[in-house]
Parts: C-alpha cells; structure tokens; sequence
C-alpha cells in the first residue's frame, strides 16, 4: 500500500510514474517538528537504502545528505556521493518504506545526533513523500512497490554485460588499437573500450578530434568485427568558443542555464568556460539528447554521461574575486587565521554551493524559472533523461548502452550508473560490495564501480581479487585515472589468474543476464543483503559482506589484502563453489553456520543456494559468442533427494525491445537423479555437473 502526503508546492521530478491522491489525514511513524521529520528507532532495527552512498548495508550510524557532488573523497565520514536516492526502508517486525520527492538538499540523521532518532530534514518543505507499507511485512514486497512506482529499470544492450576496459589516458586511436591488440594477444575476453575526454577537440562535446582519432567510424568498424564496442564519454558543460556549433546553436536558442539577469551563466570544467545546458527545459534536452546522433552516425551505440551533478571547477565570478583577494594578501604576514583564509579561496572555487544559487532553469509547461539549488538533484538526471529520450526517437528497435555518474531516482528508466571516482583501496571493493544491494532498491540494476580503483595506484592482488567479484556486477569496468599505475589486466604478472576470472564472467553470462532481465521486467532487486532472503534468521541481518545475487546465489567476497580465505555465514546449507576458471569448478556441500572458506589468490568462491539451480555456459571471448543453447548446470537439490531444482532462464538477442516475447523464456528442471527437462521454444542442450542427492 501506497500512501502520498504532498507539502507545499512540490517540483514534478517525474521519480513517480504511478498517479496517488494526496492524503488528507496526519502523517504515519513521524511527527513533524522544526522542519524535520522524526522516527524513534527502535534498538536493533535496521534502516536500508539510499543507494549511492557511502558505509554500510545498515544505513544506522551517520548522517548522509542527498546533494549529488563530484566528490573523490569516498570515506567513512563523507555525506553526499555523486547520487541522490531519497528512499529508506525501515526494518523490524512491521517494516515501512519512505521515498521522500524532493530534488533539492536532504538530510537523513540515521541515528548520528541521537542514536535512536531518524531525522530526515528537507532544505525546504515543498516536496511529495510517500510511506509504503506491506501486509505481508517483507521489505522485499515494499521494495516491489517501490519499484512499480518508479518504473521498470532501464535495460542495456546483452554486450554492455561483458568486460570492458577504460582509462583516463588512451589519448590516440593508436592507443585504442593496443589495447584491443593486447587484450587479444593475452586471450583474454574483450567487449568494450571506453573513451575518456581526450577523444574529443579540446573537451568539445560531440565532436572527435581530427588529429587524435582521424576515422572514428573507420576505428569503430575496425573494432566491431573484434566484437568491441566504442563507449565516449560525454561531459555537462558546453565549451565556450566561437564556431562551435553546440556552443552557438545553444546559445541563438536561449538552452543554457542563466544567471538571474538572463545572461548564461558561465562555469569551467575540462575546457575551461563552458555554459551548462538547461537540462530541466524540455527544449533544450530534446536539443542536447539529438546530438548524440553525430556519434551514432559514427558507429557508436554505448555512451557514459559525466560531471553531471553538474561539476564546476570555479565559476567565472568567483574566480575574479578570489584573484583580487589573494592580490590583496600579498606582501602581509599570513598568521594561521590568514593562512587559512589564503588556502580557502581556492579550495572553495570548485562546486560552491553559492555558485549553485546563482543560475536558473526554465522548466516550460507552464511552471516559473527555478533557482538551480533548489532542483539540483535533477540535473544528471535529466542529462541522461535528454539521451535515453533522443535514443527512442533515433534509434526505436535498438538498446544504447548508456551509464551516467550523477542521478536521481528516475533517472534508472534511462540509464545504469557507475559509483564514479573511487581509489585502489581494499575498503572501497568492500564498498562497491554494500552498495549493490542499495542501488538495487532504488531500480538502479545496471551500475558496478571502477575495478581496480580510479584513483591511486592499484596492486595485481586488488586488481584480482576486484575483478572476482566484479564479474558478478552488470557494469564489469577496469578504469583508472590519469597518472595512476596502468592497470590493464594484460599488465600484471599472473595473466592466467586474470585471464581464468574474466572468462568466467562469459561463463556466467546467462545467468546474470537472465537475472538483470526478470529483475528489470518484475520491478525486483537484483542484488540483495542476506536479510532480505532470510528475514526470520536473526543472525542474516548482521552480515555487510555478503550479497545474495538473483534467486540462486549468494556471493561472499574476499575484500582484504593478504588473505587465503574467510568467514562465511551460511543461513541454510550450501553448495560451495571454489573456481579458479572455466576448466576448474569444486564443489562442497556446507552445513548451515559459520565456517571458514579456504580462497586463494586466484581463486574466487560463492554458493549455489539450496533447491536452486545454476546454469553455465562455455567461456567466450565476448559476449556475443556465449551461446547458452549449450549449457551446464549446477543444481543443489539439498539433501531431499525427491527435490526438483527449477530455473526460469530469460535469454534473446541482447539488441531488441520486445522484452515481454514468451519465447525468451525457458525452464529448466533437473532432479535429483540426474533427469533433465527444459520447456520453451528454444533448443537447449543442458548438461549437469553437479547436482547434490
Ligand atoms: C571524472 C570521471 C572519471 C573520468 C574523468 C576524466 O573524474 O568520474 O571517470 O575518467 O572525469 O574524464
């Protein structure tokens, strides 16, 4: 049951695709004081969501702000990541979920200021909240709700779910060209490159530069019969130069964000000054998403949104000021007060929260020019919103691949996103491990984060021991930053233990594949925390470091340097699976407790659950050559021999959109004795390797 309590004068973000009539009557669970919201908390109940953010599956503890930001500091302490994702669920005996619709600064006091206190506190009061409750009491019934309000999570071309590498750094087609070459040359499987900035004419959106890559299409063709796609990246501000078309045609049209006398307001990123389009007019979004097209003439069909919070490295005021402050200090004796001052000026030029108050957007449909804090959220958003919309106008049969780093919820329909610049630091694999499941809650399947770490230099055992549990994650990207240590997976030492982890990704392929599919198509989480699976186990709700994956895993990562193995919490018997490739697949039944997992370097470990079944297909050197009309099983039955294990596997060609054709799914049963079915239309040869009686 949804229940909707509009306050002041909300602004459509369109996050809600459902119609709900405002309540009348007074708020459930929080009372209204000094412009917060407030929940008692009891002891031990867990609080879940809020998606992109840092710290633990259990959200208790900290204070976490929705104001998307282009932060690289992913630490314990920080409030706000590149996302806003409004929704909590509250556990306990009658959990609750809450979405609060409101697109400018919000806090969530989780316990921080008192600890069994939930404060949420909008900026403002003109917002839309929605309470979900259940009568089941699962959150994963409220967490369903949620996502049919929200709307189906967007889905990505079959390709997008293979490996990719990226850096900030290919610099030439050249270096596009090795890398491709490299990869091939050490056998490892291959389905994307990415380009980063330096494609383009000077940080110009949607233009390639002449010198650097002389034939885009030509590279792009080149690569395609390689099986690789091309990814650019496109960045929020618009170059500021007479003669660029972009520049000139969105400044004669009025499509740039404008400061409150009406002229364009004028910020720098890569190029230096750029105008920002108003992504929130309709206008000016169609404008921007239809010049994606020059680059899909091109050949390319996947890109990744960036600097979308928006991100301004100093606006062109501030920075004027602060060159005639820091004049005005020369030659004076800089005490420590000074000192700091002199530091502050330019630490505080890059996304300052006045230069946020100084612009506007013109939303059309009627509604007033809004001040740009006010809907700051939205901004990503709608810039992926301006492409996704432009994708089904220009290219209606076909699936784009698209990820963007900032987002609001909403934003999912459109595209995944990636968990933006985090550091080759043990803690921030673990991080990348408790965020799946809070994205997943909030409709955004398609998002994994940079393997290896962007920032920072990586180590081979990182990179390895990231990339075994980034072969679960929809998004599977080795990027790194410029300057950092290259970390291409043909770079390291023991290429076979990289190469064996890679390939098992396309093994699993159908798998993940058909699970992202049933989770998009049946508004479900994809990754789950063990307590969502469990709910009468007291002990799964404790568990941080272990994920259920689809309806037939549970992953438990190896997140810690130096290590052989770990601790794993089995909240029912197990079928343990310890790989170190394709070509080597044990299997142990487990007992229901804890137990300690022997896991080598290059060896990855996870559980087939109890009565489920895995299907595998042969490896491949990318995805469109897994054929999964040749599969492998793994099916646990547990130790009822009469038990059947059943698996819906959902599978098409990856490109098209008739998502809902029966003939995409088939069924699988395979019993304890060994007897295999499968139903559907398509041809499957199912072979099992282990089924447990
Ligand atoms: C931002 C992005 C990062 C990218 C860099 C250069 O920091 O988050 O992924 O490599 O910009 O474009």
């Amino acid at each position: 049951m949804v229940r909707k309590y509009s306050f002041g004068n909300p602004f459509p973000t369109d996050a809600v695709i459902k119609h709900y009539p405002a309540e009348q009557d007074s708020l459930p669970y929080f009372a209204i004081k000094e412009g917060s919201l407030y929940y008692p908390l009891p002891a031990d109940v867990p609080v879940y969501g809020l998606g992109e953010q840092v710290r633990g599956i259990n959200k208790r503890g900290w204070s976490y702000t929705s104001n998307c930001s282009d932060d690289p500091h992913h630490l314990e302490t920080t409030h706000s990541l590149y996302g806003a994702h409004n929704f909590l669920l509250v556990g306990g005996s009658s959990p609750f979920g809450i979405f609060i619709d409101y697109p400018g600064q919000l806090t969530f006091d989780i316990g921080y200021t008192q600890k069994d206190l939930l404060i949420i506190t909008p900026e403002n009061w003109d917002l839309d909240l929605y309470v979900i409750e259940e009568e089941d009491g699962l959150l994963t019934s409220i967490v369903h709700t949620f996502r049919q309000m929200i709307g189906r999570s967007y889905i990505p071309p079959k390709w997008a779910f293979g490996y990719g590498q990226s850096r900030w750094g290919y610099k030439t087609e050249e270096d596009i060209r090795e890398v491709a070459a490299k990869y091939k040359e050490a056998d490892m499987p291959l389905d994307a490159i990415y380009l980063d900035i330096d494609y383009m004419e000077q940080y110009e959106d949607f233009t390639v530069s002449e010198e650097k890559f002389p034939d885009l299409p030509r590279l792009a063709a080149d690569m395609k019969k390689q099986g690789i796609h091309l990814v650019p990246i496109i960045d929020a501000g618009v170059k500021i130069k007479e003669g660029y078309s972009v520049y000139e045609e969105g400044l004669e049209k009025g499509y740039f964000c404008k400061e409150e006398d009406g002229t364009p307001f004028v910020g720098a990123v890569w190029p230096g000054r750029a105008h920002f389009p108003d992504m929130l007019n309709p206008d000016a979004r169609r404008w921007f998403g239809m010049k994606y097209k020059v680059l899909l003439d091109m050949g390319i069909d996947g890109f990744w949104n960036d600097m979308n919070e928006p991100a301004i490295f100093y606006s062109e005021k501030r920075l004027n000021q602060v060159f005639d402050e820091v004049a005005a200090l020369k030659g004076q004796n800089l005490d420590m007060e000074k000192n700091d001052h002199f530091l502050s000026l330019v630490n505080t030029l890059a996304n300052n929260p006045e230069d946020y108050r100084s612009f506007y957007h013109e939303p059309g449909n009627g509604l007033p020019k809004i001040r740009h804090d006010k809907v700051h959220n939205l901004y990503g958003y709608n810039m992926t919103r301006a492409a996704g919309e432009a994708f089904e106008e220009l290219e209606p049969d076909k699936r784009i691949l698209m990820f963007s780093r900032s987002s609001y919820i909403g934003m999912h329909r459109y595209g995944g996103i990636w968990q933006g610049d985090n550091l080759s630091w043990w803690s921030h694999l673990l991080m990348n491990v408790k965020m799946m499941p809070s994205l997943s809650m909030c409709g955004f399947l398609y998002t994994g984060a940079d393997l290896g770490g962007f920032g920072a230099d990586t180590t081979e055992d990182l990179l390895l021991r990231w990339l075994e549990f980034g072969i679960f994650t929809p998004l599977m990207r080795n990027h790194s930053a410029l300057g950092t240590r290259e970390q291409e997976a043909y770079r390291f030492s023991n290429k076979a233990a990289l190469r064996n982890i890679i390939r098992l990704r396309y093994c699993l392929l159908p798998y993940l594949y058909s699970e992202y599919m049933k989770a998009a198509l049946n508004d479900t989480m994809l990754f789950a925390p063990l307590a969502f699976g469990y709910p009468s186990d007291p002990h799964a709700s404790q568990v941080e470091d272990q994920l259920l994956l689809g309806e037939s895993l549970m992953l438990a990562p190896v997140y810690q340097p130096n290590t052989t193995g770990r601790y794993v919490y089995l909240p029912e018997e197990m079928l343990l699976v310890t790989t170190s490739g394709p070509e080597d697949l044990r299997f142990e039944k487990m007992t229901a407790g804890h137990h300690y997992v022997p896991a080598a370097e290059h060896e990855l470990i996870f559980f087939v659950r109890k009565g489920h079944l895995l299907p595998l297909a042969e490896a491949a050197e990318n995805v469109e050559n897994v054929d999964a009309s040749v599969l492998k099983a793994i099916a646990y039955t547990g130790t009822d021999t009469n038990a059947v294990c059943s698996y819906t596997l959902y599978d098409d060609d990856g490109y098209g959109k008739d998502y809902n054709d029966p003939s995409h799914l088939s069924v699988i049963h395979i019993e304890a004795d060994g007897t295999v079915s499968c139903e559907g239309s398509e041809e499957r040869t199912i072979t099992p390797c282990f089924i447990c009686s």
